[in-house]
């Protein structure tokens, strides 16, 4: 059945939904094949196997005609100088999505097979997300980089898509920035 009328608020440091669904945490471990460095990869799990992201989700189901929502929070880091991020995904049923800054700094790459595109994403900063667009965020900070996302609760999420197409770009530690390279550089 849908969900009745409900206010949804930001918990402490906008990092939780109040009421809050479901909770997923990501380890290094999850993020098998993401990064271009593989050994650098395999030597993080060993030592520790960090929390890269979090995504808490509001309790609104993913169904369809409904719009759930999640916030991100993806930890400051890299991993062999490729900055930590979300694995990225495709919507099966090809749908728009806005994402939300609201703490840090991070980036948002999106990938539709062909074009690969960078929004910078900040406090305040809306991130639109076109229907096609393969989409991966990125922390390029030091600190905990955090969004809202609201999304189509038909859209679906297909992680297969990444690992074989990927995302165009990757996001790189650079001297002052960040620096994109082209997908494939070691
Ligand atoms: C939902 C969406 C975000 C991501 C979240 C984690 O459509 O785009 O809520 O799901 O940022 O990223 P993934 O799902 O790529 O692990
Ligand atoms: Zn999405």
């Amino acid at each position: 059945p849908p969900l009745s009328p409900l206010t949804i608020t930001f918990g402490p440091g906008n990092a939780t939904l109040e009421p809050q669904g479901q909770v997923l945490t990501r380890r290094m471990s999850d993020l098998e094949g993401l990064f271009v460095d593989g050994h650098a990869w395999r030597q993080a799990v060993v030592d520790g196997d960090p929390v890269v992201y979090t995504v808490v989700s509001s309790p609104v189901p993913e169904v369809p005609r409904e719009l759930p929502q999640s916030i991100t929070t993806i930890y400051p880091g890299d991993t062999g100088g490729e900055f930590w991020m979300t694995k990225g995904h495709q919507h099966p049923d090809p749908q728009g999505e806005i994402y939300l800054g609201l703490e840090g700094r991070g980036g948002l790459l999106l990938f539709d097979g062909e074009r690969a595109e960078w929004l910078d994403m900040g406090p305040g900063t809306i991130g639109y997300i076109p229907p096609g667009w393969a989409h991966r965020s990125v922390n390029v900070g030091d600190e905990p980089y955090r969004f809202l996302a609201v999304y189509p609760g038909s859209a679906g999420h297909d992680y297969g898509w990444v690992l074989a197409h990927g995302m165009g770009l990757r996001a790189r530690r650079g001297d002052a920035t960040v620096e994109l390279v082209p997908f494939g550089a070691p």
